[in-house]
């Protein structure tokens, strides 16, 4: 497969170029991130399969730019993982426009862009579209209140296009992870407290880490997910069915009452 994956120089996205990288198929990639020193470091670490480009998707001119990269090294799209974002809380009530236009544009805005740059190739190929959201897009989160609801946006964004594309033979799913240990969180998991209280809340009792939802994600792009389109995976240790053990079970009802 030819693609293109956002966020590679760290975290998910780069554990997505590893996981093609290592599959023993001649995947050719696109990796994009502002970052350029990581991704330096990833190119390097994948070697002659990998490109790089440089590009800020908080920028309304992203799309183009990194479809016009990808055209340049692979000729074409088979599949685009648009999985950069950014986390930023406080309250609502403290927040700025500054910040809802820019977490929105980054986590919302660069998928479409990025999705109807490379549309045209992306039904030449009869591609899939992957992109991260969060648990927190269908559960909201204290302090979270820009990013939870830009990934909800995301997330009915992928839908509406699953609607729209699926014609062209073009998949567009999401992947959304629970907490997850990669440099965005590494910082608030370091702390042993906050771990454990975190782990004690998801039934299998750990962390995820980049490459569960990296698996999922290379599930989705691939021809196993060949009839699966406008879906999301949740990757959160079963943390989003742990709510009603927080009420202490039923109210003690008999059976048959
Ligand atoms: N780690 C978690 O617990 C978790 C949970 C739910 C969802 N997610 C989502 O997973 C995705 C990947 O996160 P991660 O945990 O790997 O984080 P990460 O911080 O390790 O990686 C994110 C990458 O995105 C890049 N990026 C950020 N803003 C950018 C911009 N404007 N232009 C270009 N690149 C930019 C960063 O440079 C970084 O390399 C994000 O969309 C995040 O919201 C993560």
């Amino acid at each position: 497969m030819r693609v293109i994956i956002t966020g590679a120089a760290s975290g998910i996205g780069r554990a997505v170029a590893e996981l093609l990288a290592d599959d023993g198929d001649a995947h050719k990639l696109l990796l994009t991130d502002r970052d350029s020193e990581g991704l330096a470091a990833v190119a390097d670490e994948i070697g002659a399969a990998a490109a790089t480009c440089v590009a800020d998707l908080s920028s309304p001119d992203c799309g183009d730019a990194i479809v016009a990269a990808a055209i340049t090294h692979m000729g074409g799209i088979d599949a685009v993982v648009s999985n950069a974002g950014i986390i930023a809380g406080e309250p609502l009530v403290a927040q700025t426009v500054e910040l809802f236009d820019r977490i929105y544009a980054i986590n919302t805005r660069a998928t479409w862009l990025l999705a109807k740059a490379a549309h045209p190739h992306l039904a030449a190929s009869r591609g899939a579209l992957v992109a991260t959201a969060s648990m927190s897009a269908t559960q909201p989160t204290p302090g979270l209140g820009f990013y939870s609801s830009s990934k909800a946006a995301l997330l009915m964004l992928m839908r509406q296009l699953s609607l729209e594309w699926g014609p062209d033979g073009i998949r567009c799913n999401t992947v959304s992870p629970g907490p997850t240990y990669t440099p965005m969180t590494s910082a608030g998991y370091d702390d042993p407290a906050r771990r454990a209280q975190r782990e004690a809340m998801i039934p299998l009792r750990k962390l995820g880490n980049a490459d569960d939802v990296a698996q999922a994600i290379v599930f989705l792009l691939g021809p196993q997910a060949g009839h699966i389109t406008g879906i999301d995976i949740l990757v959160d240790g079963g943390m989003s069915n742990n709510l009603m053990p927080a009420t202490g079970g039923g109210t003690g009802q008999k059976a048959g009452e």
